[in-house]
Formats: C-alpha cells, sequence, structure tokens
C-alpha cells in the first residue's frame, strides 16, 4: 500500500474506533441528557490540545461470549491536552462500550494515563461514567481496580486529583473518586452508590430510586463525597476551568499568579458585621471585600455550610480560605463541617496555597447526637491539620472565639504564624450567658432578683472577658486591628511569610484522627 492509502486506512479505523458504542448507544446516551466521552474531553480542554493514546486498545477477555465482541477502546479514553494552557492528563469512560464497564484493559489504560501524570507531575482528571467492574472479567476487573485505587493513594498530595461523576459510577468505581482531592457532580447525571437499588431490592427489600440512594443533590448536601455541584455537563467544565486555575500543577510548585485586582465594589467590610453579636450576617461577604474582584471559588457549598472553604485570589496569588458562618447553626463546629475544613487545609498544605482563617463561632456544637456522631474523633481532625500545616496561616478573629473552637480556628497555639483580632472580638471560654450562670450560680440563686443578678453578671463577664485585650496582653493575638485595615494586614502577613520555612519532627507520617 502506498503511504497514501496507509493514511487513508489509519483515518477510516480511526473513525470507527472513535464511534465507541455505535450509534445506538450513543443516541441513548443523548436521549439521557448526557454528552460522549470524547464530546466531553474536547468541551473541557482547549481547542485542539487533546492528544490521545491508546484509540486501539482491545479486550483479551475470553468466556461469556466475549470472544466475539468488539469493544472500542476498551471503553475508556486517555490523553494529555491542556486546560487555561496548563498541561493535564485526562481519561474518560464511554458509556457506549460495555456500560463503560471496567475491564482489565481498560484498567491498564486508566493507570498507564495515572503514571504518566505521576511521573510528569500534571494534574489527573477522571471522567467516570461506568456500571463497576466488567462482570465477564471477574477478578481482572478487581485487579484493575485495586491498581487504580493504589495509584490514586500514591499521588495523593504530590498531584492535583480530579474526579467527574457523569452517569452512574456503580460498585469499585466509587471508591477511585473518594481517594482523589475534588469531585463534581452534576444534577439528574451523577450517581454514586456502592450497590445499586436493585440488589438493595433483592437484599433489603427496599425500593429506592438511583437518584434517591445517590443522586448528585445527596453527595453534595448529604454525605459531603462531593466538592461541586453544577446543573448541566458544560457548567461542571467550567467549574473545573476554574479550579485549575487557582491550583499548583503538582506539590513541588505555587499556583501561577493572576494579575492582581482591587476587592469588588460590594459591601465594605465594617459595613457587614453588625455589632450585636446575635445577629447573624453572610460570611462570604467578608470574603469577598478582601479578595481580589468579586471571583470566590467556594468549596462543597451544599455541605456542612456553618464553615466555608474555598479559594480567591489576593494581590493575584492564590489563598485558600476558612470561615465560620454565623449564618447556619451560629458558625458551630460539628462533625461535618471538622471533616470539611480539616480536608480543605490539608489539601491547601500539600499544594502550597497559604490559609487565611475567618473567625466568628460559638465552639463545638454540644448535644447527644453530636457526641454520638462522633465530635470528638471528627472535631480532633481539625485540630491536627491546622497543627500539622507548614504553609503561612493567618487568622482574623471578627466577633465570637469561644472555648474549643478559638483553639481549633487556627489559633496560636496551634502554629498561626499571625493572629488579628477586631476590637469586637470575644475570645473567652465560653459565651458570656452560659459561664455567668455558671461561675455565679450560687450568688444568681441567692439573689433577692435572681434575674437581675444575671444580667449583671454577664455584664461583668462580659467586660472582663468577652474582649480581644485579655488575650492581646498574653501575645495570643498579634494585634488588635480595625476592620478596614484587614485585607493590607492580610496582604502584608503573606509578603512576610513567602519564604515560610518550618520543620517537623522526622517520622513516616503521623496517626490523624481519620
Ligand atoms: C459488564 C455492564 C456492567 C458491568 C453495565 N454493563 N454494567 N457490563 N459489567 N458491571 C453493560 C450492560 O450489560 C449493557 O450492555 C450496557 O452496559 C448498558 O447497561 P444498561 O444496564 O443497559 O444501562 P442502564 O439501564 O443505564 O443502567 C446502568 C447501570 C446498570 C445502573 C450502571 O447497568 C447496572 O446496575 N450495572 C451494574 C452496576 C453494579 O452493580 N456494579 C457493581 C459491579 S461489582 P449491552 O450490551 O446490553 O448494551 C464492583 C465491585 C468492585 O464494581 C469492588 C472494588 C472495591
Amino acid at each position: 500500500m502506498s503511504l497514501r492509502s496507509n493514511i487513508l486506512d489509519l483515518r477510516k479505523r480511526k473513525r470507527e474506533v472513535q464511534k465507541g458504542g455505535g450509534d445506538k448507544a450513543i443516541e441513548k446516551q443523548a436521549k439521557m441528557g448526557k454528552l460522549t466521552a470524547r464530546e466531553r474531553i474536547l468541551s473541557l480542554l482547549d481547542k485542539k490540545s487533546f492528544h490521545e493514546y491508546d484509540l486501539f486498545a482491545e479486550h483479551s477477555a475470553t468466556g461469556f461470549g466475549m470472544e466475539s465482541k468488539t469493544l472500542h477502546g476498551d471503553g475508556v479514553i486517555i490523553g494529555t491536552g491542556t486546560i487555561n494552557n496548563k498541561p493535564i492528563c485526562i481519561y474518560a469512560q464511554d458509556f457506549t462500550v460495555a456500560g463503560g464497564s471496567l475491564g482489565l484493559m481498560h484498567a491498564r489504560k486508566i493507570t498507564k494515563i495515572m503514571d504518566h501524570a505521576l511521573k510528569m507531575r500534571v494534574p489527573l482528571i477522571g471522567i467516570n461514567d461506568s456500571g463497576g467492574a466488567r462482570i465477564q472479567e471477574g477478578v481482572n476487573s478487581l485487579a484493575g481496580y485495586g491498581e487504580i485505587f493504589f495509584r490514586n493513594t500514591l499521588a495523593s498530595g504530590v498531584i492535583p486529583q480530579i474526579s467527574v461523576i457523569l452517569g452512574p459510577c456503580a460498585g469499585g468505581a466509587v471508591y477511585s473518586p473518594a481517594l482523589t482531592d475534588f469531585v463534581f457532580v452534576v444534577e439528574n447525571i451523577s450517581k454514586m452508590f456502592i450497590t445499586g437499588p436493585s440488589v438493595i431490592k433483592t437484599v433489603l427489600g427496599e425500593d429506592i430510586s438511583m437518584e434517591e440512594l445517590g443522586g448528585a443533590k445527596v453527595h453534595a448536601e448529604i454525605t459531603g463525597n462531593a466538592h461541586f455541584y453544577a446543573k448541566t455537563e458544560m457548567e461542571c467544565f467550567q467549574q473545573i476551568k476554574d479550579l485549575i486555575s487557582y491550583i499548583p500543577r503538582s506539590n513541588s510548585k505555587k499556583a501561577i499568579p493572576y494579575p492582581p485586582k482591587a476587592p469588588g465594589k460590594g459591601k465594605k467590610v465594617e459595613d457587614i458585621v453588625p455589632s450585636d453579636p446575635r445577629i447573624p450576617y453572610d460570611m462570604r461577604d467578608i470574603i469577598i471585600s478582601l479578595t481580589d474582584g468579586t471571583e470566590f471559588l467556594e468549596v462543597m457549598e451544599y455541605f456542612a455550610p456553618n464553615i466555608i472553604i474555598g479559594f480567591a485570589r489576593m494581590e493575584g496569588e492564590t489563598v485558600g480560605f476558612v470561615a465560620n458562618q454565623p449564618m447556619v447553626l451560629a458558625g458551630v463546629l460539628d462533625c461535618d463541617s471538622s471533616d470539611k475544613a480539616a480536608r480543605f487545609i490539608r489539601y491547601c498544605d500539600a499544594f502550597n496555597i497559604p490559609i487565611v482563617t475567618l473567625e466568628d463561632m460559638p465552639g463545638y456544637l454540644p448535644g447527644v447526637d453530636q457526641e454520638h456522631a462522633g465530635v470528638i474523633r471528627h472535631g480532633a481532625k481539625i485540630l491536627y491539620a491546622y497543627s500539622e500545616a507548614t504553609v503561612p496561616k493567618v487568622t482574623v478573629i471578627l466577633r465570637k472565639a469561644y472555648g474549643g473552637g478559638y483553639i481549633a480556628m487556627n489559633s496560636r497555639h496551634l502554629r498561626a504564624d499571625f493572629v488579628f483580632a477586631w476590637p469586637t472580638a470575644e475570645i473567652a471560654v465560653m459565651g458570656p450567658e452560659g459561664a455567668a450562670n455558671i461561675v455565679f450560680r450560687k450568688e444568681i440563686a441567692e439573689s433577692e432578683n435572681p434575674e437581675e443578678m444575671r444580667k449583671q453578671k454577664v455584664e461583668e463577664y462580659k467586660k472582663k472577658f468577652a474582649n480581644p485585650y485579655v488575650a492581646a496582653a498574653q501575645g495570643y493575638i498579634d494585634e488588635v486591628i480595625e476592620p478596614k485595615e484587614t485585607r493590607a494586614r492580610i496582604l502584608h502577613a503573606l509578603k512576610v511569610s513567602e519564604n515560610k520555612s518550618v520543620f517537623l519532627p522526622n517520622k513516616k507520617h503521623g496517626i490523624p484522627p481519620f
């Protein structure tokens, strides 16, 4: 054959394989409101940047009629490309080919691109749309998952790992996403569960829809498995592009800075917080008043909303924010918010992103439910994460900083580099009402007018302890600042921390309260 006919033959072969599971299966995919695996990759990556590998890979399974089955690309597309000109490795499972199920070759393709991502120190993006372990390939499918999980774990904290759930993600398929850093879900499309409704019906006799069992909302709001929730696949891809813009390509780099911007023209920082500590406000307004422009990429927005985590920029540099949200449960720490914050702190620490903590909260949430849910174990995670983090750490106490919450929210004692407090800050073992009731119980009970006495004692306690000056006198906070100075103070603190160098005791690894 001439070169020309060889090229024509190659093109024909490519076209054939690129059809995936064929027109009927693609039609079914479209009917479900889903893009194909190839369309997804092309929509997410920069135009013409995608380079594919192992397009012609085929399974070699036998039995169950597999010998006669052609599974194009073995149900997964792998390759490299760029997003906003930043290199990434990617795989996308093709549901049109045997339901995107994972057989031996399918797993080999995924692990090949994972190895590449780790070696080249670039982010890995996995688009999941799969029925799980390919039943016909038995233990080889399970082996494939094991190889993927092992690599997810090795790569953890070295390169960013992003999972996008764009279809069913059943059985073994859910654990790779669970081992990665960020999980993206889309309304009506994403489903994640260990065992599907039919198994639940058989084993437990219960009827439940896929959506109720493990739909996008379930994971964004209840389980905390998902970090980003979108209404459409295209919105999801935009969220991924935004995330990539904030994070470095590996743990040996810093995020690439953007041109600095002044804060957006929202509310002024000094006008947001009500002087009555019982009146809530939206902490997001504070974050936006401190950062460049109005952009703030909130992570896990719908899970444990009593704490806010996310990325923004200050003078063009990426900063991770951890902030109590007084609008929800007064911003208390509980099991879920501790988990949420701790994981984010570890992410920022692993990827050289400084952490700014904004504090206004009455402590850990009391009650039997929380105690029995393990608030001691979960609450310890945030203490561990802040203590271990060696990136620059700045704290601003806006109003309440009570009890364990004061310590947990990146206090000096957990090695914050800079701690600032507004004059409205109340740093105390507990809130004035609770404290006065305990400390002055006798006086209140024995008084002729207990209610009046209680009020008086609460005021006395407030004057003495519910302010920032006792902590300032001890050097536990570095400076009491006016609200309008906050951005400048944080910026300066981050600037002088740029070259921060801290050494932890040598060890194989710690034992965090997982
Ligand atoms: C082989 C599979 C498959 C699988 C789907 N297919 N899942 N083939 N192994 N695990 C095939 C179907 O036979 C079908 O092939 C095509 O993919 C499309 O599937 P449908 O069922 O027609 O699609 P849909 O109605 O949309 O339902 C999707 C689904 C369902 C909900 C994912 O297929 C399903 O429940 N599959 C099994 C899910 C599951 O329990 N997985 C766990 C596996 S065990 P044809 O040829 O007809 O088009 C596991 C353990 C690993 O993963 C543990 C590691 C820790």
